[in-house]
């Protein structure tokens, strides 16, 4: 690895990866190293790459088993349904659905009961200025808080909601009832353990309506509170895209946000994959969560086993 560096970008999170082609097949001992040092800095930076949809599925599978975006069909690649797209080019006349996808702070697919486990986005086309992404470390969100807070947190669970995903309904009628048909509410616990730092992070975003057993106007000025406090610069990273970045982030102990600032009339393109996670939530309608738990395989029999039942103490 003679060219291999791995520099810090950011004090929250980040850092930059040069001297490797990711257009080719990458050696086990290279991918070691990238697979600690995105544990370490969470969000990795890959300027410089030449890649396609199959080089980028290609390398992102090396994090794990990459999602068919079965829950999203309308927003997958033509040639490659591991590849999800992040445009506002016009298709069939009309703009890209995800044209203001990620607007406001968030973690992928947390209003699934498997969120995603990493993103990668690959800068193909942006607008002359702006259009960044801003990542926030939730370890630190989670470390930060006074230890009554901690514990209070740790015995909540939040019920993530994707009317919440910003400018949902902006997408139209047909988009926004079909994501909501396909995505009904599920639960999450406030706080996740990351299954390989071991570390705990914050898990509360701004697609959280409400905690459990809390209503939605006691638990709206914690969420306020917990979103507002996540995100302040000294836990941000903020990536100013150039053409050829690859940037690959770990959503277990992020958020982040698709910052809107730049003129609707450039073209802003990025082809996308997101890791399958572990079976994480349970839906929040018992029945489809009884379904799930019958359903699911072995892993997640077992969590949504006991997050069932106590529901229905
Ligand atoms: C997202 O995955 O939320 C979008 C990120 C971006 O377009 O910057």
């Amino acid at each position: 690895m003679p060219n291999l560096t791995i520099q810090r970008v950011g004090h929250a999170c980040g850092a930059r990866v040069t001297g490797v082609d990711l257009s080719r097949p990458v050696p086990a001992d290279v991918l070691e190293v990238l697979r600690k040092a995105w544990l370490e800095h969470l969000v990795l930076v890959f300027p410089e790459q030449k890649l396609d949809p199959d080089s980028l599925v290609a390398f992102t599978r090396h994090f794990g088993e990459l999602d068919d975006f079965s829950s999203q069909p309308f927003n997958r690649h033509p040639d490659n349904k591991e590849v999800f797209l992040l445009s506002n080019k016009k298709k069939d006349g009309k703009v890209f659905p995800t044209y203001n996808a990620g607007q406001n702070w968030h973690t992928d697919l947390s209003y699934t009961t498997r969120p995603a486990k990493h993103t990668a986005v690959y800068c193909q086309e942006k607008p002359s200025v702006g259009g960044d992404t801003m990542f926030a470390n939730m370890y630190l969100a989670y470390e930060t808080l006074s230890p009554k807070m901690r514990a209070f947190l740790d015995s909540l669970e939040a019920v993530h909601d994707i009317s919440l995903v910003a400018g949902l309904d902006q997408r139209g009628p047909e988009v926004a009832n079909e994501f909501r048909r396909l995505n009904p509410p599920v639960v999450h616990p406030a706080v996740r353990l990351h299954p390989e730092s071991g570390r705990k992070a914050l898990y509360v975003n701004e697609r959280v309506r409400n905690f459990l057993g809390l209503s939605e106007e006691e638990s709206r000025p914690i969420v306020k509170f917990l979103c507002e406090h996540s995100v302040q610069p000294r836990f941000v990273y903020r990536h100013y895209w150039s053409l050829g970045d690859l940037v690959m982030w770990d959503n277990r102990c992020l958020v982040h946000l698709a910052v809107g600032d730049y003129d609707p009339a450039e073209i802003r393109h990025m082809i996308r994959t997101s890791g399958m996670g572990d079976y994480y939530g349970r839906y929040l309608d018992p029945e489809k969560a009884v379904a799930q738990m019958k359903t699911a395989p072995e892993g997640a029999a077992k969590v949504d086993r006991k997050a069932v039942s106590a529901l229905h103490d």
